[in-house]
């Protein structure tokens, strides 16, 4: 059976805002192209969606991969109000709608960083994926990974609680750099 979700709400804190997680709207668009813009986040996407046509193209993905069971891209925004403008993305993915391991993946837009909201955001994933509103298919694992030279999303892993789990050695030219693989059971 499908997901279904309006969105997820995380409540603020004394330190912090609320922020909302929510599907993808024809009005992200220009934001997610700002977004590949950064080199940090088009290297570490696996399509490039550097102009309006690529992101419709993977709109279309994302609802064909929801519906599937294998894909869940979610918007983040700072609030209380799905409307606002979305600021980062989290996304969670598995080869096969019966896989009990899958993978996530995050970016928040260059001028809103360090302000925790991807570890909050990534959080409340979790949370969703362990409750009754997820599908009758459970995760049992998530699983991140990143190159070794990226401190803020091993930053982002360590405060989500996912442990670093192992060492992944370079492989040029795809991946010249090393990376870690950090885990968490659900
Ligand atoms: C990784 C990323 C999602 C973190 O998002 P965030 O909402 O800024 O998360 P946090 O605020 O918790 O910051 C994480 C770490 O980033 C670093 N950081 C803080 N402010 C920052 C800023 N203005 N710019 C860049 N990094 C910053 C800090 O090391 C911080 O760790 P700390 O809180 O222990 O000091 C974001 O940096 C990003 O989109 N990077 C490019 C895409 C990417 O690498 N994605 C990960 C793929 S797995």
């Amino acid at each position: 059976m499908a997901v279904t979700l309006d969105s997820l709400s995380v409540p603020a804190t004394t330190a912090a805002p609320a922020l909302t997680l929510r599907t993808w709207r024809t009005r992200d668009v220009p934001v997610i192209v700002l977004a590949h813009a950064d080199p940090l986040v088009r290297s570490r996407s696996p399509q490039p969606l550097t102009d309006e046509t690529a992101v419709h193209v993977w709109f279309q993905l994302l609802d064909e991969g929801w519906a599937a069971g294998t894909l869940y891209v979610l918007a983040i925004v700072e609030g209380d109000e799905p409307d606002a403008d979305a600021l980062g993305l989290i996304a969670v993915s598995r080869p096969t709608p019966e896989d009990e391991v899958g993978d996530v993946t995050y970016w928040t837009v260059a001028e809103r960083r360090g302000r925790a909201f991807a570890p909050r955001a990534l959080e409340s994933v979790v949370d969703w994926i362990r409750s009754e509103r997820w599908t009758d298919a459970p995760l049992h694992r998530l699983q991140l990974a990143h190159s070794g030279d990226n401190d803020a999303a091993c930053r982002v892993a360590e405060k989500a609680g996912f442990a670093l789990e192992r060492e992944l050695a370079a492989k040029p030219p795809k991946y010249p750099e090393s990376g870690h693989v950090h885990a968490r059971k659900l």
